[in-house]
């Protein structure tokens, strides 16, 4: 049994991680803020788990929190494009200062692996796809900055102290409990809510823009897979956690339709600042590398997404 620290464990990837993990009759820590996450999210395993209310940028916290751990799994982040355009400091601090601070915690910690949520915006706007871990990032918002500065500092960790770390860059993960209330929200969390209420949702822009959505098991999947791969395979490295396919926002809303019996039109609004057009992984590596298959494709995603929001307004 090993023992687990996940930053962010009130969110909805750090909450999904710390029930895969309980289920394989793992020790799960957890830390968060709660400034994105949820309570909710966690009062089903709280009594399973050591969960410590901490922010960060507590260094002091951090390096308590990574005692006696093996791997950590780094979610915590302020995850949204727009609220950085909007607060680029918070952002800095939230994603940039905090994850030194985890790294320097788990370094002196002696923690053996330390997996990074790290974001496909780090691409940027590159009219190349798929894309692939080989290609000169590009980042435009300063989410993207925050989290492509991360992952340099996991290879920097590892290149100058020897601390095992991989970076996952996530392609819109999407799943139950992604919290839908906020208007920096996901956009399938925020459509299938709203649909499901019987409301318009908006698409930004013309609705042709893609994303490879990423059913949240793949994500867990790719973490467990990240800290069991061999170092010579995996450590100092970035690979993308995706599906290998895109799907446009007009295509997602029809789906959507069929699942929601949401039968009215959507509305188009103005394209949002710092978005980029299209995003569709190549997962080659991750497969090679980690042995990473995606488990659920993005329909069944989204119908046991659907089917989660459904049950969980009754
Ligand atoms: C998402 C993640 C980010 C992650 C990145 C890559 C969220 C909140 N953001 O960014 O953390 O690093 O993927 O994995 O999960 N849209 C609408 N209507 C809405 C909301 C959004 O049309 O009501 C559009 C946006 O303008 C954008 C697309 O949907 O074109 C996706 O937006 P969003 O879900 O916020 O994700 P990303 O910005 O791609």
């Amino acid at each position: 049994m090993a023992v687990y620290l996940i930053t962010g464990i009130g969110g909805f990837i750090g909450s999904s991680l710390a029930r895969e993990l309980l289920q394989r009759g793992e020790q799960v820590r957890g830390v968060d803020n709660f400034s994105t996450g949820k309570q909710e999210n966690l009062a089903s395993i709280l009594g399973q788990i050591d969960f410590r209310e901490a922010d960060l940028l507590d260094l002091d916290a951090m390096k308590s929190a990574c005692g006696g751990v093996d791997y950590v799994l780094h979610q915590a982040a302020i995850p949204s494009v727009p609220k950085s355009v909007l607060d680029p400091i918070g952002s800095n601090r939230a994603n940039v200062d905090g994850t030194v601070n985890v790294l320097v915690a788990a370094r002196d910690a002696k923690v053996k692996r330390v997996v990074y949520a790290a974001s496909s915006s780090a691409y940027g706007d590159t009219p190349t796809l798929p894309k692939h871990e080989r290609m000169t990032p590009d980042p435009i918002s300063p989410y993207a900055v925050a989290k492509l500065a991360s992952e340099r500092y996991m290879i920097s960790f590892y290149r100058c102290y020897g601390l095992e770390t991989v970076s996952l860059r996530y392609f819109n993960i999407f799943g139950p409990r992604q919290d839908p209330s906020s208007p920096y929200s996901g956009v399938l969390a925020k459509f299938i809510t709203q649909m499901l209420n019987g409301e318009q949702p908006t698409i930004f822009g013309d609705g042709e823009q893609s994303r490879d959505f990423t059913y949240i098991d793949n994500a867990v999947a790719a973490n467990l897979l990240a800290c069991e791969a061999p170092a010579a395979q995996a450590a100092g490295k970035v690979f993308n956690v995706a599906t290998g396919r895109r799907v446009t926002l007009n295509e997602t809303f029809k789906l959507l339709q069929g699942l929601t019996s949401y039968s009215g039109p959507v509305a188009y609004g103005a394209e949002r600042g710092g978005d980029i057009k299209h995003s569709l992984a190549d997962i080659s590596s991750a497969e090679q590398h980690l042995g990473y298959k995606p488990k659920v494709n993005f329909e069944d995603g989204l119908r046991r997404t659907v089917d989660w929001y459904r049950s969980s307004r009754s």
